[in-house]
């Protein structure tokens, strides 16, 4: 699926993080989408953090299945110097279990010589304002611009001796990962003139299916299932998508899906679990290899087509 976005923008938050690393990081707080666990994580920020011990916290997690939540965090607290919580915004106290998780993660440092630096980051839409603004209260200062580091930075103090760094939310070049690209656009961290909203309430359709067909019959109160587009049509018939003289706007009965969706009116649904995130992993990792594969092969039989025709 094809996904617009802003290359301008994208590169000035890598360099913003960039800068961070330079003036000091000691811990990197990725905060991930609870429902889409995997897919709502930056490839390229342990690269880009050059490996920094990570803080995953899954949010939202009032809209994700609990048990794939567990799954999510038993998942990321296997991987070497990461550590992965749950939150959500009903968590009027977040702050304690953010900052132990932090000094777990770097020990020596945090006092007023030293002081724990850590930079927050996670797509657009994935709460991070919302968090912060919990985070800071009204106790923690905001303070300014430190030189060398641009302007997109801003830096919070929570407490003596912890720092908490913001850059603006950033999605990554390309989304190798075809069910990524749906899962991220269903979860509304793409902006909604980047995609087609049929195409992607068709793929959430599929993955309800599997998931949980039964709440996707009781939501709209359809007795079956049929092919993806028919139920999407029934969806729309349901949410009152129809024009005059009967047929169904079926752009409309996308956005109605994707609105209860994101506003959990589905129910509590996580939209991939770490095993499937691996297959289209590793699925997507063989196709680029192939299309490398095939590119190297046509350019080597354009070669040797020119060299011929200088032979002949
Ligand atoms: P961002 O800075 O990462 O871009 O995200 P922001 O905090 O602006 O949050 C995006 C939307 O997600 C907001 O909803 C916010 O209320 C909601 N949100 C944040 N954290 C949670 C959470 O833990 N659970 C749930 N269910 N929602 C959360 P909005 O409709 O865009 O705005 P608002 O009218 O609610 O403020």
């Amino acid at each position: 699926m094809p996904i617009h976005w802003f290359p301008g923008h994208m590169n000035s938050t890598r360099q913003a993080i960039k800068d961070r690393v330079q003036a000091g990081l000691d811990v990197v707080i990725e905060l991930l989408d609870a429902r889409l666990p995997g897919s709502s994580s930056n490839p390229l920020l342990a690269a880009l953090t050059t490996g920094r011990p990570s803080l995953k916290v899954l949010n939202k997690q009032d809209l994700a299945d609990p048990a794939q939540t567990e799954a999510w965090l038993a998942f990321y607290n296997a991987q070497p110097h990461t550590r992965a919580i749950p939150l959500d915004a009903g968590d009027k106290a977040p702050a304690r279990a953010l900052i132990k998780a932090c000094r777990e993660l770097a020990p020596l440092r945090g006092d007023m010589h030293k002081p724990l630096r850590v930079l927050i980051c996670g797509i657009p839409n994935v709460g991070k304002s919302t968090l912060i603004n919990t985070l800071v209260g009204k106790k923690a200062a905001k303070t300014g611009d430190e030189p060398g580091i641009t302007k997109l930075e801003q830096k919070f103090v929570l407490e003596n001796g912890f720092y908490l760094f913001d850059t603006p939310g950033m999605l990554w070049p390309r989304i190798a990962v075809e069910q990524s690209g749906y899962n991220l656009a269903a979860s509304g961290a793409i902006g909604r003139n980047a995609f087609d909203e049929e195409e992607v309430a068709l793929e959430l359709i599929a993955t309800l299916k599997r998931r949980d067909a039964d709440r996707l019959r009781q939501r709209y109160g359809l007795a079956e299932l049929g092919e993806d587009d028919a139920v999407l049509e029934a969806i729309g018939v349901k949410r009152g998508a129809k024009i005059r003289g009967g047929a169904v706007q079926m752009h409309k009965a996308a956005e109605a899906l994707l609105m209860d969706f994101r506003s959990g009116l589905l129910g509590r649904i996580t939209l991939e679990t770490p095993d499937e995130m691996a297959a289209w992993r590793h699925e997507a990792a063989e196709a680029d290899a192939r299309k490398a594969a095939e590119r190297e092969a046509e350019k080597a039989a354009e070669k040797a087509k020119r060299s011929g025709r200088r032979n002949t």
